[in-house]
């Protein structure tokens, strides 16, 4: 889980640095994670003695590619060292000069006018399909409707969430009578590997233990494609299909919103796009670029890459000077929950699968990684086994289990939501009053925010790059509490007609769209927030209106907003000597620390 990995340094190092010097230590003959170096080295060595590159990929199954000595058979399994190491470092054939990127000859090129499929389409194209993605081909006790790739959370990929989802009967479209005049977009990357490290589950850390022991167990039935299977996932970076997420979300949001680039010809400017330093999130807003801007991007914006580091004030990566979302007391207060659910609803998984496991405890915690094995190995290559191991109801309590995770660790149930979202909102609030920020007390920096160069607050379009946390921070912080209707989520069961569906607010390259509005049926400008094609209700933003399309006046939108701004203490809340008691003996459903 993302979250996990964006834990403060003082947390994750001791995790991954206890990870390497065991698989160091006790393994090295054969066995070694994919971010130590050796495998990454070995698995070149491995390729080269191959001879021929193109087959490193078809190596046969049981040799260790970390090994070292191909031939040398290990264990069933051969561990988490299958790495292709492209592209080669240094190859023999790479000669830039003869290949110049610019020849000229390009034949015409001009352009046309701007696409604007909102306004004028009978009805918005919406993006129901995961193109390269493989369903499993057997599927245990699920319906025919049933689309596995909706329920695993965050490592959903995104789709256009089903009409009503979060109760308006309301899409992307632009209502009646109105015109859009402006928009911000708030989006997550794409599908990613593992995080390098996990509160619970993760499947690098499962992969490592059964391969200390990969002499002593065997597998039979379901499961017996693990006698051969390799661990083969890498750690963060994006994957190839969500290099295209990002590329489509890109197109998607240009057929959209291209019109409003007008406004910058007619001031003379061009837009600015904001995301971070980390790779993924780089790579994500360069695939986005591709796909709003096209090839080449030159000229036509400007990329802010904001740095994504302890210490450094960054309202798309809060956490990183927000001490108290670092402790795992305040922060973590998830993972409790998700151990207490997954004990009920993986209970029958467990029995199933380890009986064909022999020589392996397969715990619930295990069971629970099968799971995130088959989201991650097919958002990575396309498709995976496990997908076929669990029920459709099994599904259901995985997605329910991440649902708790990012209710008490990122949105409303977590006492370190709210003012995480914090700068964002105040940055949301710069831009809709055209006011620059007036204090810098929180994740906003002023270094960034102060220069109307790097910061604009003019503009008609508006687009920000950051993770799934930050969505929900800043979901929470709007005081969006529709979704908060079913808190605070139990974990003995699962709630019926729930808002709070992390697959539908945070998945894979989630997008949101604040849409600026000017009606002809209503005397002012409006604002709208719409979550992955879903329009949300504005009602809990005091003075909002209950409006079919979720639409409010603007300057009531700001006011609250800015009382809300007014409210939350970041000082306090980041820094602030509270505590909270373990699990259900405290609760919040608005995100807030306690006042204590
Ligand atoms: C898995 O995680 C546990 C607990 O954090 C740790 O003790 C163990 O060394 C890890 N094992 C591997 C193989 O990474
Ligand atoms: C603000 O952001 C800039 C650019 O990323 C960075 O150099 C600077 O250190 C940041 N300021 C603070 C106080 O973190
Ligand atoms: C499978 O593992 C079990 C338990 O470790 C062992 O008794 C059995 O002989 C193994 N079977 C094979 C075919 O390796
Ligand atoms: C960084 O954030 C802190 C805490 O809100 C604030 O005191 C400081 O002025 C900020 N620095 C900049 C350059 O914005
Ligand atoms: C962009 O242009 C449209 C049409 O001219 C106008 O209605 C709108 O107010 C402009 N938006 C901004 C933010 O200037
Ligand atoms: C935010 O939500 C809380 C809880 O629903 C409510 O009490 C409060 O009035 C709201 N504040 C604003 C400014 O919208
Ligand atoms: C932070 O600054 C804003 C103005 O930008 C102000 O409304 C708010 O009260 C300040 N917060 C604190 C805790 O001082
Ligand atoms: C917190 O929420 C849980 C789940 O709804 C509930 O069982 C518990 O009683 C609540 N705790 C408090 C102190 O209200």
């Amino acid at each position: 889980m993302e979250h996990d990995a964006l834990l403060p340094s003082d947390v994750k190092p001791a995790a991954v640095q206890e990870q390497r010097t065991s698989s160091a230590s006790t393994r090295a003959s054969r066995f070694s994670l994919l971010h130590l170096g050796a495998a990454f080295v070995a698995g070149i060595f491995a390729c080269a003695l191959g001879q021929y590159a193109l087959h490193c990929g078809q190596q046969a199954p049981g040799v260790a590619a970390g090994s070292g000595q191909p031939g040398m058979l290990a264990a069933p399994w051969a561990g988490s060292t299958e790495v292709h190491g492209f592209p080669p470092v240094e190859p023999t054939n790479a000669v830039p000069s003869m290949f110049p990127s610019n020849v000229g000859y390009a034949g015409g090129t001009p352009t046309g006018a701007e696409p604007a499929v909102l306004a004028t389409a009978p009805a918005v194209p919406i993006h129901k399909s995961t193109p390269n993605l493989a369903q499993p081909s057997v599927l245990k006790e699920a319906s025919k409707s049933f689309n596995m790739f909706r329920s695993w959370g965050n490592l959903s990929p995104w789709y256009s969430v089903p009409r009503g989802a979060f109760g308006l009967d309301s899409g992307p479209e632009v209502p009646e009578t109105c015109r859009i005049t402006e928009a911000h977009i708030l989006h997550r990357h794409g599908a990613r590997y593992p995080t390098a490290w996990a509160s619970y589950g993760g499947p690098a850390n499962f992969s490592g233990r059964l391969h200390d022991v990969a002499d002593k167990w065997n597998a039979s039935g379901d499961l017996e494609f693990m006698n051969e299977w390799t661990y083969k996932l890498g750690e963060e970076i994006l994957t190839p299909f969500g290099r295209q997420q990002l590329y489509d979300l890109g197109v998607q949001m240009r057929m959209r919103y291209g019109f409003l680039l007008k406004n910058f010809t007619e001031s003379n400017t061009i837009p600015v796009f904001r995301t971070e330093s980390q790779d993924r999130m780089l790579a994500s807003a360069m695939n986005f670029a591709i796909g709003f801007f096209g090839w080449p991007t030159d000229g036509q914006y400007q990329q802010s890459i904001t740095i994504e580091a302890d210490g450094f004030n960054n309202t798309l990566a809060p956490y990183k000077t927000c001490p108290n979302a670092g402790d795992r007391s305040k922060s973590d207060r998830g993972t409790v929950y998700v151990e207490e659910w997954a004990a009920i609803y993986l209970k029958d998984a467990q029995a199933r699968l380890s009986a064909q496991l022999h020589g392996y405890d397969l715990t619930i915690e295990d069971t629970y990684v099968l799971q995130q094995m088959c989201a991650y190995e097919t958002v990575a290559l396309g498709y995976s086994k496990f997908c076929e191991l669990f029920t459709e109801e099994e599904w259901e309590g995985f997605d329910y289990a991440l649902d708790l995770s990012f209710w008490y660790n990122s949105a409303f149930g977590s006492p370190v939501a709210r003012v995480q979202g914090l700068g964002y909102v105040q940055e949301l609030v710069a831009r809709l009053t055209h006011t620059p920020i007036e204090t810098y007390n929180s994740s906003t920096n002023a270094t960034l925010n102060e220069s109307p160069i790097t910061f604009p607050l003019h503009d008609s379009l508006y687009v920000d790059a950051t993770h799934e946390v930050v969505v929900l921070n800043v979901l929470t912080a709007l005081n969006l509490s529709s979704l908060a209707a079913n808190g605070p989520l139990p974990s003995d069961h699962i709630p019926k007609d729930r808002t709070f569906r992390v697959s539908q607010l945070a998945p894979f390259a989630t997008n949101v769209q604040f849409q600026l509005l000017s009606c002809s049926s209503l005397p002012e400008p409006q604002i709208r927030i719409v979550v992955n094609d879903g329009a949300v209700p504005l009602t809990g933003v005091e003075g909002c209106p209950e409006e079919k399309d979720g639409m409010c006046p603007v300057s009531t939108f700001v006011a609250a907003q800015k009382k809300i701004i007014g409210e939350t203490d970041w000082e306090y809340d980041c820094y602030g000597d509270w505590s909270v008691p373990a699990g259900s003996a405290w609760n919040t459903t608005t995100g807030d620390a306690p006042r204590w």
